[in-house]
């Protein structure tokens, strides 16, 4: 029998591309959306993609009561990736009362769901943004975590302790959390991809857009960084490599394959690359030029980081195989899908 995994927020960036690998790996999936920042027309584009549509269940997950009202609805469920949340860092800064309430309710929710229905395998989107700005690079699992720069920040922080907490209290719930580097690019159909609403706060995203003629230049924020050109360095990962390792994770979990309750994976490709670096893959990859101007530094930007991805290797057998430029090429694959009229989707 296939199994069931439900997928919040399994309409979303990173979250469209898992459903998309977790249905080409056999799994049937269930989303959760509230369609806060997505569109239900996703899923039609994964059923193009896969052959499959996922059923939708569009609500909050802050509503425990309809919560429970889902799970009375779908008894199997073996596992669930738990996406949902909001994510913008400037934001969070200004809505502080509502990031904790939605990441951090809508996580309880969920775990308290767990220990009702008995569901054991949980997966949690974390991020780098856990090591604020490391002594050592790269940077490793055990590499102290800092007092978190935003809300945001820290809704991933105090959401990777309250799992641990539960899961010492209840031996049959593991989890893995995995901390994302700097996710990029889409999936190689280009039918799905990053969709950020009003003006992007990320890089990749402002490159796409500027190179479309959308915006009128790229600010490049600070070029007098500790870094070999001055500018920012991170760590790039492809979204479709991303989402593999969740699928990797959830079967580890299920497979009951994992050496303790709760585990913690970094998920990068080892590489720090700078922004005047970035530019230059996507102007490589996709032979469009860039208008950027160098301006002043953006207040809580990390000077540099970069993951050190080889306990994921090891343990999960997950590498990243997609390159910087391939990883751009497809973010421009979809920026110019997405400015296209669709018409009729079917
Ligand atoms: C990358 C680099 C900018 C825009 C991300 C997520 C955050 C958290 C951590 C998940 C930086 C520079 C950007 C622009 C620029 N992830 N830049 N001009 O800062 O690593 O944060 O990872 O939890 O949510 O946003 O990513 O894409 O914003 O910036 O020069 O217009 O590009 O200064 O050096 P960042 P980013």
């Amino acid at each position: 029998m296939k199994k069931l995994i439900l997928v919040t927020g399994g309409t979303g960036y990173i979250g469209s591309h898992t459903v998309v690998e977790l249905i080409e790996n056999g799994y049937d999936v269930v989303i959760i959306d509230n369609l806060y920042n997505s569109e239900a027309e996703v899923v039609d584009r994964i059923a193009k993609i896969t052959g499959t549509t996922p059923p939708l269940e569009v609500f909050d997950l802050c509503d425990a009561a309809r919560l429970e009202s889902f799970f009375r609805k779908y008894q199997n469920i073996d596992g669930i990736i738990h996406f949902a949340a909001y994510k913008a860092v400037g934001e969070s800064v200004h809505k502080p009362l509502e990031y904790y309430r939605n990441n951090l309710v809508s996580l309880m929710n969920l775990l308290d769901s767990m220990k009702k229905t008995g569901i054991p395998a949980f997966v949690f989107s974390s991020s780098c943004t856990v090591y604020g700005q490391p002594e050592k690079l790269p940077v490793s699992e055990d590499s102290p975590i800092q007092p978190a720069v935003s809300p945001y920040g820290n809704t991933k922080q105090i959401g990777e302790e309250i799992i641990r907490d539960t899961i010492s209290s209840d031996p049959n719930i593991r989890a893995i959390a995995l901390r994302y580097f700097n996710p990029i690019g889409a999936h190689p159909s280009g039918l799905i991809g990053e969709l950020p609403r009003g003006v992007p706060e990320n890089l990749v995203p402002y490159i796409t857009q500027t190179a479309y003629g959308l915006r009128d230049e790229l600010k490049v924020f600070g070029n007098d960084y500790n870094t070999p050109d001055g500018s920012c360095i991170r760590d790039y990962l492809h979204v479709v490599d991303l989402a593999k390792a969740h699928v990797i994770a959830i079967e580890r979990l299920i497979g009951n394959k994992n050496k303790s309750g709760f585990e913690i994976f970094n998920l990068g490709t080892g590489n720090g690359v700078s922004v005047l670096e970035a530019i230059k893959s996507f102007e490589r990859a996709t032979g469009v030029k860039v208008k950027y101007r160098i301006t002043s530094r953006r207040a809580g930007d990390i000077e540099k980081i970069w993951a050190d991805p080889s306990l994921a290797n090891r343990e999960l057998g997950w590498k990243t195989v997609s390159s910087l430029d391939e990883a751009m090429r497809t973010a421009w694959e979809w920026e110019k899908f997405i400015r296209k009229p669709h018409g009729n989707e079917n």
